[in-house]
């Protein structure tokens, strides 16, 4: 069931790049509105503003102008450690490059989070144990990133980003660098924590197979949103 109360509200927001004839507009009077428990793919041409959106969505970056509510919180008169204490606290981030430790193992990867939350030892390997077990690795815990097939290490870095408990888990191209197999178990892995966990996601992807596994589909152009289809459950 998804519940009523907007988390992410983006009101007319800007955002330019450059001065005068170079001045380019990543974004140009977007008005965005998601809920709790959404699942949103966000779709479009390359260029029309998809990472700028999602990167002002997590905090990593503020509008030129524009009203930016994240659960309430105006984002837009933030300052940088305010921004990154919303990013610590609440928001999960997953890449199309998994960027993960190389040398370290799985369980420690997932860790990682906590160690910055300043959590005790034992409690973040029980934590992170957890989430790896949640994304179906508990048999690998230890192998390092390179003992694991692409989709583990996708799988690994889903974990570290759920770890924490965020609200939203900002994924951008999650399956980009994977095969179409391996592309639909992240998929499945996703839609089942949006469904049994209640995480709010947006991902965006280029792909319209796996935009199918969200509940809604944003399609970006030229910096601004052309167009928002709700679908059925898959
Ligand atoms: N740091 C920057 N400096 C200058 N221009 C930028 C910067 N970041 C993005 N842009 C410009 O803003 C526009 C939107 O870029 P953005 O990265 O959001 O596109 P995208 O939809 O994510 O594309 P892709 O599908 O290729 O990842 C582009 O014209 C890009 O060149
Ligand atoms: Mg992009």
């Amino acid at each position: 069931m998804v519940k009523e109360k907007a988390l992410i509200e983006f009101k007319n927001i800007v955002k330019t790049y450059g001065k005068g004839d170079a001045k380019t507009y990543a974004l140009n009077g977007v008005d965005l509105s998601i809920k709790e428990s959404e699942f949103v793919a966000i779709m479009g041409a390359s260029g029309s503003g998809k990472s700028t959106a999602m990167n002002m969505i997590g905090c990593l970056d503020n509008p030129s102008s524009g009203q930016y509510l994240f659960n309430d919180i105006n984002v837009e008169k933030l300052n940088r450690n305010q921004m990154a204490l919303i990013r610590r606290n609440y928001i999960g981030f997953v890449f199309q490059s998994f960027n993960l430790l190389g040398r370290t193992s799985a369980l420690e990867n997932v860790e990682l989070p906590l160690v910055y939350r300043k959590i005790p030892a034992a409690k973040r390997r029980e934590l992170a144990f957890e989430a790896l077990k949640k994304v179906g690795l508990e048999s690998v815990v230890h192998h390092a990133p390179s003992q694991l097939s692409g989709g583990q290490q996708q799988r690994v870095a889903i974990a570290r980003a759920i770890v924490t408990n965020p609200l939203i888990l900002l994924a951008d191209e999650p399956t980009g660098n994977l095969d179409s197999i391996k592309s639909i178990e992240i998929m499945n892995l996703l839609k089942e924590l949006n469904e049994e966990s209640k995480i709010t996601i947006i991902m965006v992807t280029h792909e319209e197979d796996m935009a199918q596994y969200a509940n809604r589909i944003v399609y970006f152009r030229d910096g601004h949103i052309s167009d928002s289809l709700k679908k059925g459950f898959k």
